[in-house]
């Protein structure tokens, strides 16, 4: 009697810890099903039919709206056993009954409708508009209270590190949405894993599209140039994920180094890439290697690899001279122009008055000139010329003063 009852427990045992349960990922709205004990790198078919179903169910029960994305596969074992008619409670999925079928669907990743965000009109994916997903439908958080903490929140789901700023209330740095306004006045602690986990206002949001909250996020944001003469040259050091890494020169030319150069509006033509001496060693941090086609006019709109053993075999760290300050200058003042018409008709009338000023200098000179030699016919004695030569002095030093007045600045490694 006694062997028989610990093999009924023993399969009991096994019936109950066999039950899948619902593993999730970072952020919280974000699961696929694994196996408990050893079996946990195992997959685990459903039957068909209950797959979405249980999806959307297992979402509610989070408190993570409704389902926004379900990732299937067929198995990979044809007649596997697959789980069907589940409950799901407590992060576990109960009582299943289990049939062998070839008619199964495996869950390799589900997300949410909470974890759906993303970031619309910047120049990437970790800066932009807000924009989360509820039924269906993308629509907008508005600006009121909206500040680091909350903005935090938003870069942290996306994996784009922390808020460096925030952006709303019209300030034309991301175009309007479209669409429901989602959430209004938010009090985020930071800690939340999605913008829908923080206290909002209850109320209906009274916000139009002119208050649509944006963020710029820390990633794909900053790259220096250390150990050079001046933040033009050095080696290139890339922020991401809260640390400073490298470039392996395996990938490293001179299109990637005009690339980093105008990022930093250093100018647009490096001066050298290569053959430092010393070799620049790589800091420890990580390893990054870039892959990109000619248009790319920014890193992170490249291929990237990190700390890839085999792509970066015996490199050094990649550097650059970039072509100056001038040129820098040069390169500024055009995207400034190309940035604003007022500022286009002011450095339009700037040019006029300089125009004026050369004439006026040429004709000034030119009428000394022939009073000059006037003077001299009257008087037919000797004179000399440094006269002459000191007033041309003069001109060139008022070109260089007008010129100096127009130099703009430029605003360092983020960009
Ligand atoms: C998993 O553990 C069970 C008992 O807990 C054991 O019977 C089974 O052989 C193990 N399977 C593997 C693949 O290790
Ligand atoms: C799967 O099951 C069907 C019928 O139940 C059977 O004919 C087939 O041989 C099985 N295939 C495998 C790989 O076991
Ligand atoms: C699973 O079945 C047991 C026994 O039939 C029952 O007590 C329990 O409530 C069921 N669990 C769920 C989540 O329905
Ligand atoms: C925001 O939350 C903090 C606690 O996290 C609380 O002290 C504060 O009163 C809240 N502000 C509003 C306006 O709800
Ligand atoms: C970011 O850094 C943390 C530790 O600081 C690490 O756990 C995480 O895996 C990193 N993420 C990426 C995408 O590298
Ligand atoms: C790459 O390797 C370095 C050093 O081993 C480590 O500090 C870094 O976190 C790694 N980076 C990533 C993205 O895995």
């Amino acid at each position: 009697m006694k062997p028989v009852k610990y093999i009924l427990i023993a399969q009991l045992c096994c019936l109950c810890q066999g039950d899948p349960y619902v593993h999730l990922h970072a952020g919280g709205c974000k699961w696929t099903l694994r196996l408990p004990g050893n079996r946990s790198s195992d997959e685990v078919p459903l039957s068909s039919d209950s797959a979405d179903p249980l999806a959307q169910r297992i979402c509610q029960g989070l408190g993570c709206g409704g389902v926004y994305h379900v990732d299937k596969t067929g198995p990979a074992a044809p007649n596997a056993t697959c789980f069907h008619d589940c409950s799901y409670k407590d992060h576990r999925l109960q009582n299943c009954s289990r049939t062998v079928g070839s008619d199964c669907t495996v869950i390799t990743e589900a997300v949410c409708g909470h974890q759906a965000l993303r970031l619309v009109g910047g120049p990437d994916r970790c800066a932009g508009r807000v924009e989360l997903w509820r039924n269906g439908m993308w629509g907008t958080v508005c600006d009121d209270r909206w500040d680091l903490r909350d903005a935090g929140v938003a870069c942290a789901q996306l994996g784009c590190g922390y808020a460096l700023s925030v952006t709303g209330q019209g300030d034309g740095s991301f175009a309007p949405g479209r669409g429901p306004v989602h959430l209004d006045e938010l009090n985020c602690t930071g800690q939340e894993g999605n913008l829908w986990a923080c206290p909002a206002a209850q109320e209906e949001p009274d916000c139009g599209h002119k208050e649509d909250a944006g963020v710029i996020c820390s990633e794909m944001r900053a790259i220096r140039l250390t150990g050079g003469l001046d933040r033009c040259s050095g080696k290139l050091e890339v922020h991401r994920n809260g640390s400073w890494g490298t470039v392996c020169d395996n990938c490293w030319n001179e299109g990637l180094a005009s690339v980093v150069c105008s990022m930093l509006r250093c100018g647009a033509t490096p001066l050298k890439v290569s053959q430092f001496v010393p070799a620049l060693a790589h800091n420890g941090g990580t390893l990054w290697y870039y892959q990109c086609g000619p248009a790319e006019r920014s890193l992170w709109q490249c291929r990237e690899f990190a700390n890839r053993t085999h792509l970066c075999a015996h490199s050094k760290a990649s550097g650059v001279i970039c072509g100056g300050t001038t040129t820098a200058a040069a390169a500024a003042a055009g995207v400034f122009i190309s940035a604003s018409p007022e500022l286009l008709s002011a450095v339009t009338v700037c040019l006029l008055l300089l125009l004026l000023l050369i004439i006026n200098t040429v004709l000034c000179c030119h009428y000394r000139r022939r009073h000059a030699f006037l003077f001299q016919q009257t008087r037919s004695g000797p004179r000399p010329r440094s006269g002459h030569s000191d007033n041309d002095y003069q001109g060139a030093v008022d070109l260089v003063k007008v010129t100096a007045a127009v130099q703009p600045q430029t605003d360092g490694q983020w960009s």
